[in-house]
């Protein structure tokens, strides 16, 4: 046999026993409207460095703003919705956006006032993927921050629940991730149909998906770190202080 056949049988070896891609397009999905836009420079620079290295990325911003300018950025106009459906319409804006992600792998999404410091591979690629929020996975701290409101769709009962998820960094792959996105915006609209807010608005709910349809991978708060917090994790992304007032005003 020769050396190019050999080679071929090789890589077609590792690519049909391999979960990941030798090369996964993936997709970052970030919202940022009005000062949101101020992070996005940081942002991308530190995933360019950090973020799935050995992989196709590309960022779908979701703004009213600039974007920093890139082969591997990709504008979606979003206006401004106010506090606080900005943050809990996301799973809509994602799922509306659908079209744009026929060609992807996986699909993560990440709050803009995060910061990439250290890299972020393949343990992260997975059907559904949850990060452990910084708050409530030590064993002082609260078990967790569940909606407790019965009349809630988000609503998660005393016995349930093992871990609580942050809503600043999670995925999968892009069926799972849209699947996800499908089954919270429909939960919140019923909500809101109910005069319903969750209090933790998007997170509430992804914190009730994931106990419908548990998390393949879950993933330490190394992925959601408070920048000004001391936790025994490695730092991979960081979750920056900001003040919430200024940014969180309506338009
Ligand atoms: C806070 C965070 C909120 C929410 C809350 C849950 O630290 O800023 O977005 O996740 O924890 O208790």
């Amino acid at each position: 046999m020769n050396k190019k056949l050999v080679l071929f049988f090789i890589l077609s070896h590792v690519c049909i026993h391999s979960d990941v891609k030798p090369r996964a397009k993936v997709g970052l999905l970030v919202m940022a409207t009005g000062k949101y836009t101020l992070f996005l420079p940081e942002l991308f620079a530190s995933a360019d460095t950090y973020f799935l290295p050995n992989h196709d990325c590309t960022y779908f911003v979701f703004t009213d703003g600039q974007v920093p300018l890139s082969d591997h950025v990709i504008r979606i106009e979003q206006k401004r919705l106010g506090w606080p459906y900005d943050t809990m319409m996301r799973f809509k804006v994602y799922y509306d956006a659908r079209e744009q992600f026929k060609d992807f792998d996986y699909l993560f999404a990440c709050d803009a006032d995060m910061l990439f410091v250290d890299t972020v591979g393949d343990e992260i690629l997975g059907e559904r993927v949850g990060t452990q929020h910084p708050g409530f996975s030590l064993p002082h701290q609260r078990k967790d921050d569940y909606e407790r409101n019965g009349a809630s769709t988000a609503c998660v009962h005393e016995a349930e629940g093992q871990y609580y998820f942050a809503g600043g960094f999670y995925g999968g792959s892009t069926q799972e991730f849209l699947r996800m996105a499908f089954i919270c915006t429909q939960n919140i609209i019923i909500d809101l149909n109910h005069n319903i807010i969750a209090q933790w608005h998007d997170e509430s709910h992804l914190n009730r998906y994931f106990i419908d349809y548990p998390p393949t991978v879950i993933l330490s708060p190394s992925y959601c770190y408070p920048d000004l917090w001391d936790l025994p994790f490695d730092k991979k992304l960081l979750a920056l202080t900001k003040n919430h007032n200024e940014f969180r005003s309506n338009p």
